[in-house]
């Protein structure tokens, strides 16, 4: 391919290259013109009607790797579920379609519980987690059918024993020891993490629930964190989990890692869930029920995020500057990690230039890309950051009045709008009018 070619120039010595789709969502293609098109649609055509920043959601390649998930694991674990994680993409046409696909959801607070009803997710298949559920938030969640709660704390347990009314299905959070290799803020599998108890603290917890009338016990959940590239860290937590006891269900979390860049590898979907299966063979009970729960896995490479060039500025080193930034790529200061960025309306050209691709926000430490592999690269262009569709929009904030950007989903050659963009009315909404 001659765009592989022409990184393979600049590409530093010894890079391994993978090909160039595969960062991208996978019903893309380029139009005779050399523009990139997702879902059929040509991306200047999405920039020209819904404007930029854009998040650009491939709805086929996200309900086949759905279909990956659900019907993978079944295949390998009969007695299973799989949850979305809604907090890497929780907007209510996520939640639809994640209801229509037959994906369970979990939500980590009041406001998911809202958007995923709104979704029209079924109650009975939501599982709320969180190490610091709220009375309201706990009530919300009661009063609304919720199908689980993910119990985090003797606290909570507490709280629950005062808020109940009804039976009520529960798992037990607990930290399985196992230190996830990946950023330090993406582990939480560890002896020091903030979430769930202890091992060894879990039988006591396990009795006081099982001591009370209205709580419906099933048994234990574990998460290690995420963008976890070694499938041994999953097995493991099966492993050391089984140590806490016999029950009808485990939870072992989410955590599949994505490749982001051209030279990164990740394992499929197939070898996780492979690894995970054949520990639980080994240690868990044959009758009891399996629940995944993967995010980023599931909407990563589904995702991209549309910018428009704004400058182009040669200094020491050539700094092109689009009408966004961290404010809408948090991630990339929490976890360091890296990102492709393509010129999505001039393929065909060969990459001759690395470029430091920045956004708008009052910050050094807004750089997207340190290096990207680009076309000369001018005023006007259109720039794609591929494997966005998770924890981007999430995480999206108004540092320096940004908005948060609109979203799209694509799919045989039509767009429809699922997230509208916000805008400076949105931004004066929330202060008191006396203020201003
Ligand atoms: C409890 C729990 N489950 C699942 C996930 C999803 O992780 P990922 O998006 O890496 O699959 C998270 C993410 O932080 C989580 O905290």
């Amino acid at each position: 391919m001659q765009m592989t070619d022409a990184l393979n120039q600049i590409a530093p010595e010894g890079t391994r290259l993978g090909e160039f789709w595969d960062v991208l969502p996978e019903e893309s293609g380029a139009t005779p013109e050399g523009v990139l098109a997702i879902g059929g649609v040509d991306v200047a055509k999405l920039a020209e009607t819904y404007g930029t920043p854009l998040h650009i959601v491939d709805e086929v390649g996200l309900r086949r790797q759905i279909r990956r998930f659900i019907d993978g694991l079944r295949e390998r674990w009969p007695n299973s579920e799989v949850l979305f994680a809604s907090k890497s993409l929780p907007i209510v046409g996520m939640y639809r379609l994640a209801q229509e696909e037959g994906l369970s959801v979990d939500i980590a607070g009041g406001g998911e519980l809202k958007l995923a009803l709104a979704g029209g997710v079924d109650p009975a298949r939501l599982h709320f987690h969180g190490n610091a559920k709220t009375d309201a938030e706990l009530q919300m969640a009661l009063e609304a059918g919720i199908g689980t709660i993910i119990v985090d704390n003797e606290d909570e347990i507490a709280r629950l024993e005062r808020l109940i009314s009804r039976p009520q299905k529960v798992l037990l959070r607990v930290i399985p020891g196992v230190d996830a290799e990946t950023h330090a803020s993406q582990a939480t599998g560890g002896s020091d993490s903030k979430f769930g108890l202890p091992m060894d603290q879990a039988a006591r917890a396990i009795e006081r629930m099982r001591a009370h009338p209205l709580i419906d016990f099933e048994g234990v959940h574990l998460h290690i964190g995420s963008q976890i590239l070694n499938t041994r860290q999953f097995a493991q937590a099966v492993e050391n989990i089984s140590s806490v006891g016999t029950f009808a269900t485990y939870d072992v979390g989410g955590g599949l890692g994505v490749k982001y860049t051209y030279e990164e590898d990740a394992p499929s979907v197939e070898a996780y869930l492979d690894s995970i299966v054949e520990s639980a063979r080994a240690h868990l009970p044959a009758e009891s029920k399996i629940m995944i729960e993967p995010g980023r896995s599931i909407v990563a490479r589904a995702g991209v995020t549309l910018y428009r060039v704004v400058s182009v500025k040669r200094t020491g080193k050539v700094f092109v500057a689009i009408d966004g930034g961290l404010a809408d790529q948090m991630d990339i200061a929490l976890t360091d990690q890296r990102y492709e960025a393509i010129i999505a309306d001039r393929l065909h050209e060969p990459w001759t230039e690395s470029v430091q691709l920045v956004g708008r926000q009052c910050e050094s430490g807004d750089l997207l890309v340190d290096g990207a592999a680009v076309p000369e690269p001018h005023v006007g262009d259109l720039v794609v950051m591929p494997v966005t569709g998770a924890y981007a929009y999430t995480m999206s904030n108004n540092y320096n009045g940004a908005l948060k950007p609109a979203i799209v989903f694509v799919a045989d050659g039509e767009a429809r709008l699922v997230a509208r963009r916000e805008t400076y009315d949105d931004l004066l909404a929330v202060h008191a009018p006396a203020m201003y």
